[in-house]
């Protein structure tokens, strides 16, 4: 792997010369991109926090020990110029890990609004499309793109946009695998099922109970999909080239999706 350039973006605390090999992390402020994000700091990655909450990147920061390569960038993935500056400001990542992303109100596919579907399509597949673009036009020979969809990307029943964006992040990973393979840079996906975070609200009761049933210990927690991307990131999982591993106790195996 490249080592990366010094970089002066940003930064939590005091400047950090890092030599670290270079892991941007997006919505990585709560849930299962603070997970990856801690996860990747402990692998000895100097880690680019981004989200466009402020309030949770410094929640990240706090609680991540100094000694640690953290930087801190408040960033919107819908938002390419600023997606462009912030690379520019790191130069060539080692990892991207495209975890940004919004549920979409649970509905039948017929009360779906078409700002309430761009909306969903804007975070989900723009935002995952607008960070891998600008980030391969820029990455070396070794590096790697993780994105992280979603078990449901068969089917999605409640939020069917959600479970679409899903479905076309799994195919742009596996073109973009594709296409890069020859210049050594791998791209996977990974599809996590039912985890606790804050995403899990926006279920039903009904739905919630379902889930307490079908997992053996209820939804799982997010440093369980954070060592899937750790796997990933790591030399022998960057021979993976796009795949899509499914971390979600098997209950993706039937049609018991939900
Ligand atoms: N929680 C689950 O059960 C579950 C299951 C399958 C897939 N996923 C996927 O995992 C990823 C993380 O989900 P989570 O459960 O941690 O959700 P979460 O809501 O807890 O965290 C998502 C983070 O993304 C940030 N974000 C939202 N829109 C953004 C934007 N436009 N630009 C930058 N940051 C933005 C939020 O501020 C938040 O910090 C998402 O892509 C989600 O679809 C989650």
């Amino acid at each position: 792997m490249p080592t990366p350039p010094g970089s002066s973006g940003l930064k939590k605390a005091e400047p950090v010369a890092s030599r670290a090999p270079l892991a941007l992390v997006t919505g990585a402020g709560r849930g299962i991109g603070h997970a990856i994000a801690k996860g990747l700091l402990e692998d000895g990655w100097h880690v680019i926090a981004t989200d466009c909450d402020a309030d949770a990147l410094d929640a990240l920061a706090r609680s991540s020990p100094d000694r640690l390569p953290l930087s801190i960038e408040v960033l919107d993935v819908t938002d390419r110029a600023a997606v462009a500056a912030v690379f520019d400001r790191y130069g060539s990542l080692d990892l991207l890990v495209n975890n940004a992303g919004i549920p979409g109100r649970r509905c039948a596919i017929g009360t779906i609004s078409e700002a309430e579907f761009r909306k969903v399509l804007g975070v989900n597949m723009f935002g995952m499309f607008i960070a891998s673009q600008e980030a391969l036009r820029r990455m070396d020979e070794g590096a790697a793109i993780i994105n992280i969809a979603s078990a449901s990307y068969l089917v999605s029943p409640n939020v069917p946009h959600y479970g679409m964006t899903k479905g076309a992040v799994i195919s742009l990973t596996r073109s973009m695998a594709m296409e890069f393979r020859r210049r050594g840079i791998s791209v996977n996906a990974v599809g996590p099922g039912a985890i606790d975070t804050l995403m899990q609200g926006t279920l039903s009761a009904e739905h919630r109970a379902h889930l307490a049933r079908t997992y053996s210990d209820g939804p799982m927690p997010p440093d369980v999909i954070a060592a899937a991307v750790r796997y990933l990131a790591s030399p022998h999982g960057r021979r993976t080239r796009g795949q899509a591993l499914l971390v979600d106790e098997g209950t993706g195996l039937g049609i018991d999706l939900w």
